[in-house]
């Protein structure tokens, strides 16, 4: 008889923001006159920028025409778009060539799938609170152990927390994978580059792989701080990059993102870079041409500029929420380089408690510190994402309820 993967048995109920959604729906249903504020999942609420919406008309009227309708793409991106995401690089001083840029239908879907290429005895490290893709992805693959007393047993946790900044302290043990995202998700801090040069030290001299999510890097806003990992010395010997159009310029819906792996990344005298190429060649068919062709537009001078019009958007709903919830008497964190932000619980109540209320009294939606993982108890995360009113207005009915 079949035997499925009995690794799926063990993850622990649904995933996060399904489970959130269950939650919201639920209260939803039962009271229906009741309007919600959702700052819940990072997902964005403005339009796409005039020059992608552009772009991608054009590309729509040449799928229309036999002489520039195109089938299937390259598996890896089409050439235009991997220059234009190679310039970018370069304009950080990270040279890259078209082979080492991956495009795909998402950061999310590359987080998850990349463990194909890695075995199941590697060790995985992962901040804790973290993106809950690393950790399920991983125990999908049976990498965890088991999951026990709101743990998985097999995996280094690295505790973030107010006590220690938000900083992860090099392991004791040493991990094969070490996932790192900075801009933060959750948390919403970021890491210096002297920080990161520890963590690509501390990499190559244990033959670890960092895997670097830089899904938010277009949120930083302090001058010194790293966009890319490939901007430290040794990065490309021993780390990959996720990122990502999602948040960036909005096409969490249109989905289009990269990963970037230099060809330098070997283990075992095994190419990294290859590895993914045959796994991305065997699985996935590549993105739409009409997609790439918005993405492409995000690169242009109309393009930069209006996307980060739509960003400083989202800042000043970071600053309203920081800063309410401050005045409110909350401590916060994060929402400066960032979209998120992590703020304690009042008086030490439980995160699902404080979501409870907040959904319930405040009718606004938050994630649960404690979906990101066991150190995210005692915190809930905001994001700044939603429109400018409903933003003012959710801060102002959770400050009303506290
Ligand atoms: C989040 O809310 O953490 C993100 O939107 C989830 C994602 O990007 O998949």
């Amino acid at each position: 008889m079949l035997k499925i993967n009995d690794n799926f048995q063990k993850l622990p109920g649904s995933y996060l923001f399904t489970e959130i959604a269950r939650r919201v729906a639920k209260y939803s249903a039962e009271n229906p006159d009741k309007k919600l504020i959702k700052l819940g999942i990072g997902d964005v609420t403005r339009p796409l920028v005039p020059a992608v919406i552009e772009a991608m008309h054009k590309a729509v009227d040449e799928m229309g025409r036999e002489e520039t309708f195109r089938g299937y793409g390259p598996d890896n991106g089409y050439d235009f778009l991997l220059d234009a995401i190679r310039d970018d690089y370069k304009e950080r001083g990270v040279c890259l060539e078209r082979d080492e840029i991956f495009v795909s239908d998402g950061a999310k879907s590359d987080c998850g799938n990349i463990g194909d290429i890695f075995a199941k005895e590697n060790l995985v490290a992962v901040c804790d609170p973290v993106y809950p893709v690393y950790v399920d992805s991983n125990a999908m693959a049976g990498r965890l152990g088991d999951y026990v007393d709101g743990k998985w047993n097999n995996i280094v946790y690295m505790p973030c927390t107010m006590e220690n900044g938000f900083e992860p302290a090099l392991p004791d043990r040493v991990p094969d994978m070490i996932y790192l995202c900075y801009p933060n998700n959750p948390t919403g801090m970021v890491a210096t580059k002297e920080t990161l040069k520890k963590w690509v030290d501390y990499a190559n001299e244990h033959g670890s792989v960092i895997l670097y999510d830089s899904a938010y890097e277009a949120f930083i806003t302090e001058p010194d701080i790293p966009h890319s990992i490939f901007e430290i010395e040794g990065a490309k010997n021993c780390a990959l990059e996720f990122r990502s159009f999602s948040k960036t310029a909005g096409f969490t819906g249109t989905r289009c993102a990269y990963t970037v792996i230099p060809k330098e990344l070997e283990r075992g005298g095994v190419s990294v870079n290859k590895l993914w190429a045959r796994r991305q060649g065997t699985k996935f068919n590549g993105v739409s041409y009409i997609v790439q062709r918005g993405a492409e537009a995000v690169f242009t001078a109309e393009g930069r500029k209006q996307t980060q019009e739509t960003i400083a958007f989202y800042h000043k709903n970071a600053e309203v929420i920081r800063e309410g919830l401050k005045s409110a008497g909350l401590t916060v964190f994060g929402g400066v380089n960032a979209p998120y932000i992590w703020a304690k619980t009042p008086n030490g109540i439980g995160s699902w408690e404080f979501f409870d209320k907040l959904l319930r009294e405040a009718n606004v939606v938050t994630t649960p510190g404690e979906g990101f993982g066991p150190s995210g108890e005692g915190y809930i995360r905001l994001t700044a994402f939603g429109g400018a009113e409903a933003t003012c207005e959710a801060v102002k009915r959770v400050a009303s309820v506290l």
